[in-house]
């Protein structure tokens, strides 16, 4: 066995986020595409006595609120100190990086015998698929470790069990079409990626309840939401080389969640409308929240915005950009 390994878990958003119909097994059919964005926190295994150990660290615990620098090639630790990334990470078998081992040695017929060390860069129930990055560099850093003990579909399979946003984790690239449920992935040609800015309110939005809210407003209005359309989850796509203009990908932006989390915090809703006023070319809830990220075409004026957003002192903000 390797001695320790290493790896990065990287942040995504989702430029495009369909929920459709709920399915029998209550999730829901999925329409997504997943940014990554640059922006990641840091796993590392060590192979260790009987059973799964996990420490959490967070890179710097100021205030939010309190300024960061901003330059290009974000996700600095100041930038995501100023929303302390591990202040929500659940520890021991809460956490999906243990789920992931858990499950993962089950699989491979192991006994588990591991130390995680975890260190958050990207707020945790923000919608920035920090946990779900998490559990994918686990998976990966185990088959490292074991040099392969399970072939790659299955590692595929565990990924799909732990959620919705472990596949694309898992799967690495820049750009990617998602659907049923996230565990079908296609990976998409990207185009230069643009600066952005993450804002991240205290607030949290568990995500079961954000799908519980988009169900409760589709029963009042007797719909039961679209049904999912095949391969690809039935999106038609321009063609690729459309894929690369940031102009053809405005076109394909919605998010779903927005208008029930807005409702219920009508204060995302006013991040969103402030971050379009400070020059943001799309601002959108990324996932289901609580983060919102905001897309600009120069550094400048994403680095502008980011002052003006962290001197409210009402909710941290990331530079970062995306995707890549
Ligand atoms: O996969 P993820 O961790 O995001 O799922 C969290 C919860 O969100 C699930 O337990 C489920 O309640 C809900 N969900 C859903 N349909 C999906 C994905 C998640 O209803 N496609």
């Amino acid at each position: 066995m390797a001695d320790a390994v290493a790896e990065r878990a990287w942040a995504k958003t989702n430029l495009r986020l369909r929920v459709l119909a709920r399915e029998e097994s209550g999730f829901h059919g999925l329409e997504t595409i997943f940014l990554r964005l640059d922006l990641a926190d840091d796993v590392e295994l060590v192979p260790g006595e009987e059973g799964i150990r996990l420490s959490v660290e967070g890179v710097g615990h100021r205030e939010a609120g309190e300024a960061g620098e901003a330059g290009e090639g974000g996700g600095t630790d100041d930038d995501a100190a100023a929303v302390d990334p591990a202040g929500r990470v659940p520890g021991g078998a809460e956490n999906l990086c243990w789920q992931a081992a858990s499950l993962y040695h089950e699989a491979a017929g192991l006994e588990p015998a591991v130390s995680i060390r975890l260190r958050k860069r990207v707020p945790a129930g923000a919608g920035l698929g920090g946990g779900s990055a998490d559990a994918a560099a686990v998976l990966r850093g185990l088959d490292r470790l074991t040099a392969g003990a399970l072939p790659p579909e299955e590692l595929v399979s565990l990924a799909g069990e732990l959620g919705s946003d472990v596949p694309f984790a898992l799967a690495g690239g820049a750009m990617a079409l998602g659907w049923e449920r996230g565990r079908r992935i296609l990976p998409l040609p990207a185009p230069d990626p643009r600066p952005m800015l993450l804002v991240v309110p205290g607030l949290r939005v568990p995500t079961p309840s954000a799908y519980g809210w988009i169900d409760e407003a589709r029963e009042d209005a007797g719909s039961a939401g679209e049904q999912a359309g095949g391969a690809g989850g039935g999106l038609r796509l321009p063609p690729p080389e459309e894929l690369r203009s940031w102009d053809a990908l405005a076109d394909l932006q919605v998010n779903d969640f927005e208008e029930p989390v807005f409702r219920r915090h009508p204060e995302l809703g006013w991040w969103k409308e402030e971050l379009l006023g400070e020059g943001a070319e799309l601002a959108f809830l990324s996932g289901s929240g609580s983060a919102l990220c905001a897309v600009f075409r120069e550094p400048r004026r994403r680095d502008a915005a980011g002052e003006r957003v962290r001197a409210s002192g009402e909710v941290g903000a990331i530079a970062t950009r995306g995707p890549l």
